[in-house]
Formats: C-alpha cells, structure tokens, sequence
C-alpha cells in the first residue's frame, strides 16, 4: 500500500535517471554499488552481512546479486557464469526438481569453428536458458588470450590471436543480448595465468598491450556492446585493474565509447574508494565494509559525490535494460534438449583434424572399435571452477559411438569401468566444487589384453585427456604425456598396426599438449577439446564423418614447451616479501610476470622467430580437399577499406567446409612488425563436392596500423602489403599486394598505462 508522499518518489524507469540519483541516500548509492556478498567461508574472505544473508536468492547458486532499493524501484540484479553455459546449483533445498544447464564446448572450441553465426547463437541458447532461469547477467565471455598453453583457465578463453578472439568475443555476446541477456565481457585485461592471480603484476609494453592484450576487447567492446565488464584480478604496470582509471575510463569508455558498467572479478583489488574512483562501478561479490568505505570517503570528500553518482548512473542504466525490471516472469524451464542438440552441432564444428594418415578417418558405419584411455568412458566435459557447468548429464564416447552403431570391446569397457569405479570409490569426497578432485589416473593395460584388442578391433582409439581450471595453471609436467601414457600409446600402436588397423588419438583436453614426440604412433589424431556434455555423441559424429571436421586450430601447438616464447617468464615470480604484503594467503602473494617477448606471442613468433610449430595457428584437416583459387583486391592503393576476394571450391569426393584466413604482411616502417598478422577470416557454407563459394574479406585503416607508443596512436606505414589468404598461416594459397602511399595515422589514442620501466623486449633479428 502506498503512502500519499510515497506517490512523488521518483521511481526507476518512470522518473528521470537524475531524479531518481537525487533521491538515493548516500548509503543506498554506496550499497547499489556494492553486491550483497557471498558464503564464501574462505579464511581471510569477508562473508555477508546478515541482512543480505536472509534474503533467499532468486536463482540459488548465481555468482552474484546487487542490492534493491525497493523505494525506488531499483531491482536487484541477479549475475551468474559463466563461459560454457549457466552456472547456478542444480538443486535447491526443499524442492525435488532439478535445476540444470547446457554443458556447451568451452571457448576454445567455439573460437576453433571459426563460425561467427554458429558463436552468436550458442550465445543466444546462452541467454535462453539465462532468461529461463531469471539472470540478469552471464558473467561471460572469458577472452583473454592464451599468451602460454599452461594457462589454467585457456580453456575459458578463445585464442592466442586478438582477432579472432575479439571476433569471437562480439559474436558471443551479441547472442547472449540478443534474449534480453547481459554479458559480461572479462577479465579486463592482461589476466592470462593464475599463478598468485590476485596479487600478480603483470608489466607489459604499451605496444603490446593496445596490439594484443588490449586488441581483442576492443573488438568486443565495439562490436558487441556488452553491457557489462568485469575487471581482472591482476595489477597491471603496477595497478590493480579494477583501480586503474587509464584502463577503465581513459581507454575503455573515452577512446572505446563502452556505456554499460564496470564490474570487480571476485573479491578483487584492494581499495573500493579507488575502484569506485577509477570506474570500476560495482563490486562483487561486496561485503558491508565496502559500503563503509565508500560512504565514509564521500563523507570525508575524498570519493566525490559525482563520482558516486557516475557510477551509480550507469549500473541503472543498465539495470533498466534488465528482464527483471521489466518484470519478466521466469519459468525455470530452459529448453535443454534444444541446448542439447546445438552443444552437440557446435562441438562437432569445433573439433580439429592434426592427422589422417592413410585415410584412417572416417571410421566405417559398423566397425568394432577397441577404446584405451580413461577419457574414453568419462568424458572431459569442461574445465573446473567459474567455468564449470552443472549439466544433467554427459555422454562419454564410448556412448557416442555405441549410438552412433559402432561396436565397443566390451572386455576392455568393463575393465576400464571396473577401475574408474574403484578409484572413484577410494577419494575422499572434493572439499567445494570449485576444488574438484583430480583426475584419476591413467592405467597400465596389460599386453596380452592390448593383443587381444588387436585381433578382434577394426581401429584402437585411444582418448588422453586433460583438465585445468581456476586457482592453478597446468605445469610443464601436465603438457607432455606420462609414462604410463606414452606406454599405452605404445603398446596400442604396434599391436594395432601389426594386425593391419589403425590407431586413432583423440585429445580430450583443456589446453595445448606435445605431441611431437608421440604422433607417429597414431594414424589420426582429432582434438576434441572439452565438447561440453554431448561431446561423446559430437566426436563420433566427426570420427564417421557424419559431421566432416572443419575446425582449425586457434593457437600454435609447439613441438617442445622449450620453444613457447613464454617459456622462461611463465607464469611469473614471487616478489621478495615488502613489509605488510608478504606470506601467504588466501589471495596469493605478490607476484609479477614480465611480459618480455613483447608482440611475439603464438605464431607471431614462431613466424618472425623462424621456429617451426607442430602444428601451426589457424591449421586443421578436412575429409576433403579445397582450392582457394582467384584472389583478387577491391584497389591496388588502399583508400579508406580494401576487399579481397576469393573463391573457394571443394575439390574432393565429400562435403565440408573451409575456413580461408587473410593475414597481412606490413611493409617496412618505423616500427618492426611481425611478419604477418590475422586481419580477416570467413568460413564457406557446406559445400558438395565440386561446389564453390565466393568470401570477401574486408580490410580497414586500422587493419593496416601499428601502435606506436611514442607517438601514442595508430600508425600505418606507407609502403606495399602483402595480403597472404590460405587455410593456414602456414598454408598460404594466394598472394596479392596493394600500397599505402603515405604513412596514416588512423587513431589518436591516451599515452597511459607505460610500465615503471621499459620492458626489455626480444626483438627476432629479421629487419
Ligand atoms: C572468476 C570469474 C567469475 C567469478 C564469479 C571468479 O573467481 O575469476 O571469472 O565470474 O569468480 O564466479
């Protein structure tokens, strides 16, 4: 019932934004700003305060929620992750329904279809089963870029290359918005291991940073308009991300145009007066001393009350975009065979061919297949922590296959169960879910059972699988194989190919592994990523050609970890301890990372460097073949875009799609530059065999430029460019050049975020 005086108070939505700011208590502004906590019960952690504790959530399990202001309409908000699908508890207490979600294909997977519609819809089916189940905000998509293969969290995350990750990024969020959806783009930026994550300075050159680091949100940012962001954990040239005004404000709103609000990563930082302060608008999870601390420094004027005012501008800007504003009433019921059926079309699209040796893939319609490796029968669904998802089920190979009428050897299947049960058995249940156990590990099979396997199997397939996740990055040990690994693998591969059959490997991973050292022993080698919860069904699909595989690789797979131009800097060092910040604990200690190989990161090194991949970015196999044939350019000087065209025919006997890469080669100029860069992509449709597609590939100034630092912007150098399309970066099909023949600079950018010092950065000795 609403009071008489109740009738003027300015209500969001129906009064001006600026009326209902004026109405807001200093405490309710600081309180908007700061979320309502989570039970965490971490040592060190702060918990919630009671008040918040006894209002039920909304949607149990969710990351996060910001406080109401009932008075004034202002809703609270509910935000939940996250990268491979909508993470909140699959069950609540007292209620004996279920509560799930989609297990997609990590990012990887995604960013290795390179199908920007197939991305924009799985971020749609994203915000769908968002929507259903009342959340406001997906705390999604990770991009940061896998600077090395032992990042803990590179599943979460798209590419080495900003491009595509960008590309990726936008698409995604598109989807997600496009259902009413927030997105939440993160860990801006420069988050890209988890060593010490929270207190770990990553000290970067401003070159690399706006060209690779900085690059790729840009896009998102420009191209997806996502109405959140969330800040990283890391400091960055000495700052906390979530306290730097150069990266929140000076680069991401007033040179890139962002509009929605800035969010902290959980518990991150140290300062909230500085977040508030540097435009970081809210903080998560939030705790009751935070509220303090804002409403204390505006009280003593060192927060001003239009910086408060600012910030709480925009997190109501966003909020009236929001499905709970508009009252939308939530049913609880996703669609999840929908879901279902498009996890299982995208992790097919995303898997990638290393290997067919003979034309050992497809597997034929019938064979008996004898399958090794634990992976086999439990699947690597995702990745643990933020990124996990709490599917209603999965669907191992083994599964896969049997329903895609394949006969598994059902001695080595009730062998392997019998010994995943009883290690199952024997651990200790995990502390917190987002601790999970690790994995079992693999086993020895005996020869004689391996033989035996080889007589009676039409093809060994042998699945090796890997997991990371939050908290921790993978060691070095962790990327190559084990010994009881390699044994297997051994062992599998003579046997088999002494009885004439051949030995397929499927990686179930994370992340990248070596595979130099191994891959003669196998005739196929497919990389299934972590397909998400239909993957056993999606790989059959790829192993018998159900689904031709068109996937190519978004990072460099190196053939010895020594050869990774992050090698030696990974994943970083502990600081000698300063008084007041050192020994351990929850948060980590302080750490810091040097960014000291610059631009050359993935193939921009392995390229300029002159060191061969194992397999190089952007490669992947086919069941067929493809011409790219008949490049030609829209100019031969370029005026203000340039468009270069390709035709791209299926030369094979089967179906399939190609993905054609433009990489750009600089001419010569002030600035070194690597010897090609990704600045266009596009995949063809399905084509029949003999059919051919038209792409066109789109180059603008920006695709020409480099960021100078000295003269803080964008330059293109005059000269001549080298557009290189093919299937690879490796496999360069067609060559065209056009000229620049003046130097542009085609954006005017802040000078901020310099390291303390000058990085000393490796340069390759190519100019
Ligand atoms: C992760 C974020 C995640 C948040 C909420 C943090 O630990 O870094 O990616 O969105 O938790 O769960």
């Amino acid at each position: 019932m609403r009071s008489v005086s109740a009738q003027d108070v300015p209500l969001l939505g129906d009064a001006p934004l600026a009326d209902v700011i004026a109405a807001m208590t200093t405490e309710e502004k600081a309180r908007l700003l700061v979320g309502m906590g989570m039970d965490a019960d971490l040592p060190g952690v702060p918990g919630m305060a009671p008040e918040d504790a006894a209002i039920p959530e909304r949607v149990p399990g969710a990351a996060g929620r910001t406080h109401a202001v009932e008075r004034l309409g202002i809703p609270s908000l509910t935000l939940a992750d996250g990268p491979a699908g909508v993470r909140i508890a699959p069950t609540r207490p007292g209620d004996d329904r279920t509560y799930h979600a989609t297990a997609f294909p990590v990012a990887t997977l995604l960013a290795s279809s390179w199908d920007l519609p197939l991305v924009r819809e799985v971020g749609a089916a994203f915000g769908r089963e968002a929507r259903a189940y009342g959340v406001d905000v997906l705390l999604a998509p990770g991009m940061n870029l896998h600077r090395n293969p032992l990042g803990g969290r590179n599943f979460e995350y798209y590419a080495e290359d900003p491009l595509l990750s960008g590309r990726m990024a936008a698409a995604f969020v598109a989807g997600v918005q496009s259902e009413g959806v927030g997105a939440a783009v993160k860990h801006f930026a420069a988050n890209n291991q988890e060593f010490n994550r929270m207190k770990l300075n990553t000290v970067v050159s401003r070159r690399a940073l706006r060209e690779l680091y900085l690059r790729g949100f840009e896009i998102a940012v420009r191209e997806g308009a996502p109405w959140t962001v969330m800040s990283a954990y890391n400091l960055l040239n000495g700052v906390h991300t979530s306290e730097s005004e150069a990266l929140l404000t000076t680069i991401l709103r007033d040179e890139w145009g962002f509009d929605g609000f800035v969010m902290t990563d959980w518990f991150a930082g140290s300062d909230p007066v500085a977040q508030v302060r540097a435009g970081n608008d809210v903080l998560m999870p939030g705790n009751p001393g935070q509220t303090r601390a804002l409403v204390d420094a505006v009280e003593a004027g060192t927060l001003s009350a239009a910086a408060l005012d600012t910030a709480v501008a925009r997190v109501l800007r966003v909020a009236t975009r929001t499905l709970t504003f508009a009252g939308h009433a939530y049913d609880d019921a996703p669609d999840l065979a929908a879901g279902a059926r498009l996890a299982r079309r995208a992790a097919a699209e995303g898997m990638v061919l290393l290997e067919n040796d003979g034309d050992a893939l497809p597997l034929a319609r019938g064979a008996q297949l004898a399958l090794f490796g634990n992976a086999s029968y439990e699947l690597i669904v995702g990745g643990t922590g933020s990124g996990d998802v709490n599917e209603a089920y999965a669907v191992p190979l083994d599964a896969g296959l049997a329903d895609a009428g394949y006969a598994v050897d059902e001695v080595l299947r009730a062998s392997y169960r019998a010994y995943l049960d009883a290690e199952a058995a024997k651990r200790p249940p995990a502390p917190n879910p987002l601790f999970p156990s690790p994995p079992i590990p693999e086993r020895a099979v005996a020869a004689d059972r391996v033989a035996d396997a080889a007589r009676t199997a039409d093809a060994a397939v042998v699945v090796l699988g890997r997991n990371s996740g939050e908290f921790a990055d993978r060691d070095r040990d962790d990327f190559v194989l084990s010994d009881v690994e390699r044994t297997l693998l051994r062992d599998v591969s003579v046997a088999f190919r002494a009885a004439g059959r051949p030995v397929v490997v499927v990686l179930n991973v994370a992340g990248v592994v070596e595979v130099a050292d191994w891959r003669d022993a196998a005739d196929a080698i497919l990389v299934a990523w972590q397909p998400g919860q239909e993957g056993g069904h999606a790989m059959a699909d790829v192993l018998s050609g159900a689904v031709n595989p068109s996937g190519k690789l978004p990072m460099t797979f190196p053939v010895t970890y020594a050869d990774v131009p992050s090698a030696e800097t990974f994943p970083g060092r502990v600081l000698p301890a300063r008084a007041g910040d050192g020994g351990a604990d929850a948060f980590g200690v302080p750490s810091e990372v040097v960014y000291d190989e610059g631009l050359y990161v993935g193939y921009r090194y392995y390229d300029a460097f002159d060191v061969a991949p194992a397999y190089p970015f952007g490669y992947g196999l086919s069941y067929t073949d493809f011409a790219v044939e008949g490049l030609t350019l829209s100019a031969d000087t370029f005026g203000d875009d340039l468009t270069a065209t390709v035709e791209v025919t299926n030369t094979g006997d089967v179906a399939g799609r190609e993905v054609v890469q433009l990489y750009l080669a600089a001419p010569e100029g002030r600035l070194a530059t690597p010897a090609q860069e990704l600045r266009a992509f596009a995949k063809t449709d399905r084509l029949a065999p003999g059919a051919s597609q038209t792409l066109r590939l789109t180059l603008d100034a920006r695709d020409l430029a480099s960021y100078d630092p000295d003269r803080a912007a964008w330059v293109a150098a005059a000269g001549r460019y080298v557009v290189r399309v093919g299937t690879s970066s490796r496999d360069v099909r067609q060559q065209a050049a056009f000229t620049l023949p003046r130097e542009r600079v085609v954006a005017r950018t802040h000078d901020v975020l310099a390291p303390a010092a000058p990085v000393d950065e490796r340069a390759p000795d190519r100019r």
